[in-house]
């Protein structure tokens, strides 16, 4: 049992008690930004006098001993000792002798782990934007292959409109796009260093905050020791971006094992994204989809527990707050699976066209278009929108669609309806007159893809 803070005791630790407190099981993945906080501090304690030019070299010269060790395998970490914390500088002490016990001059754990686990998130905010990003490059190549594959656009699951695919992943190219917004603000608002903090009231000793932070690539300290070691702001927001994400890939997921399914067969997933039954050998299931969908749950649930953990926390640390880490990285292990096997599927994923311009046809999803001919023939709207309506019903009961009627039927509901007709009512005029910005009409659609194509810096 190693642990940094035996001098004030006289009993042992109850063992259970040890284990319960010691979060080196999990915070060992701090490893490597634990040792570059103390690469950082060791450098401004000398350049302040604190640690003369000889203790600092040893001092860096035993760190980076243990870092090439532990990732070379030469050296594992040793998961009796209470964090990471207490492992690296036991094992400084270790390498570089008593030297290595100046190390923690001017510093707290309350403020070292504060900096450990906001270098850790800020890697993760960075490496989720990549993630995000790979998956536009994705959507945007389906977009720009797809302006005119026609397929139903939906609300409440009911046919509404003809849309484009290309017009169906540009909602998601906007989402996705947002969640890295999302992330570029995250960034921006964490990156102040908390070292130097202490364990709350800073320290008598003459470091330079400004240096440190800059050390390390922060935009600068943080302006109050209090709040800068019992700050989880940055993680709270980072999980309900991340929640975002999930929920995006979710409604994408429940979209996709839809579309996947016999009822509708608009795509195939490709074999590397799914999975068959034991049992039934006719199977190929949606796994990955109903994954993505099902591990939305668990980022909530982090979000909520971090939430509920925070609210009642007087200032300043608290161990409370060691339970931020088990389940972001969690959260944040999800997420970037759940991006890349998402991508994966997405990338591979065929589309059956056919078979969703026919579904697009069915359905009545140009009975606005029929309604808005007769507007165009001078007939006022709410009139079109009752004279459609009973079209409808009467195509409804013969089994047939509103293209398919002869004339004579239907100037039997409107004198209006003229041979040209059947062209406004095509597919294609459906989607094509729809030139609003925004909308699916091609030339809309057109515009909307070099707007995209400039964000993501595509010739
Ligand atoms: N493992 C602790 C955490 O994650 C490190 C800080 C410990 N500080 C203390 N005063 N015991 O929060």
């Amino acid at each position: 049992m190693a642990q940094l803070w035996g001098g004030r005791f006289v009993g042992e630790t109850d063992k259970m008690a040890y284990d319960f407190n010691a979060s080196i099981g999990f915070d060992k993945r701090l490893f490597e930004e634990d040792i570059e906080g103390s690469i950082a501090h060791v450098t401004m304690l000398a350049k302040q006098n604190i640690l003369t030019e000889a203790e600092r070299d040893s001092i860096l010269q035993g760190l980076s001993g243990i870092k090439n060790d532990v990732k070379a395998g030469r050296l594992a970490i040793d998961e009796t000792c209470e964090d990471i914390h207490s492992f690296v500088e036991t094992e400084l002490i270790r390498h570089v002798g008593d030297v290595g016990k100046k190390m923690h001059t001017g510093r707290s754990r309350n403020d070292q782990v504060a900096l450990d686990m906001r270098l850790y998130t800020r890697k993760r905010v960075q490496e989720t934007d990549g993630l995000l990003r790979d998956l536009l490059f994705v959507i945007l190549a389906v977009m720009e292959e797809n302006l005119e594959t026609y397929m139903p656009g939906f609300t409440h699951l009911q046919k509404a409109q003809p849309v484009t695919l290309a017009h169906h992943y540009g909602a998601y190219f906007e989402m996705f796009k947002r969640d890295r917004q999302r992330m570029a603000d995250i960034y921006e608002r964490m990156n102040y260093c908390p070292l130097g903090a202490g364990a709350l009231a800073g320290t008598t000793y003459p470091l330079d905050r400004e240096y440190t932070a800059s050390l390390m690539g922060f935009a600068g300290p943080t302006l109050n020791s209090m709040d800068s070691v019992s700050d989880r702001d940055y993680l709270i927001e980072f999980l309900s971006a991340l929640s975002t994400v999930m929920m995006h890939l979710s409604r994408f997921s429940e979209e996709i094992i839809i579309w996947n399914s016999n009822e509708y067969k608009f795509v195939e997933i490709d074999d590397a994204y799914s999975t068959g039954s034991s049992i039934m050998p006719q199977k190929k299931n949606p796994d990955i989809a109903e994954l993505v969908r099902g591990k939305t749950g668990r980022v909530y649930g982090a979000l909520m527990s971090l939430l509920i953990t925070m609210k009642g926390i007087p200032l300043a640390y608290n161990k409370d707050m060691q339970e931020d880490k088990e389940l972001s990285f969690d959260a944040m292990d999800t997420v970037h699976d759940c991006l890349v096997l998402f991508t994966g599927m997405l990338r591979t994923m065929r589309f059956k066209k056919e078979q969703m311009a026919a579904s697009a046809m069915n359905g009545f999803t140009n009975a606005t278009d029929a309604a808005d001919y007769l507007v165009g023939k001078g007939v006022p709207f709410r009139d079109a929108h009752g004279i459609v309506g009973r079209l409808v019903l009467y195509c409804v009961e013969k089994g047939t669609s509103i293209e398919k009627l002869s004339l004579e039927e239907l100037q039997a509901l409107s004198d209006k309806f003229e041979e040209d007709i059947y062209e406004a009512v095509s597919l294609k005029t459906c989607v094509e007159k729809r030139l609003t910005l925004g909308a699916p009409g091609m030339e809309a659609m057109k515009q909307v893809i070099a707007k995209n194509k400039a964000y993501l810096d595509i010739e």
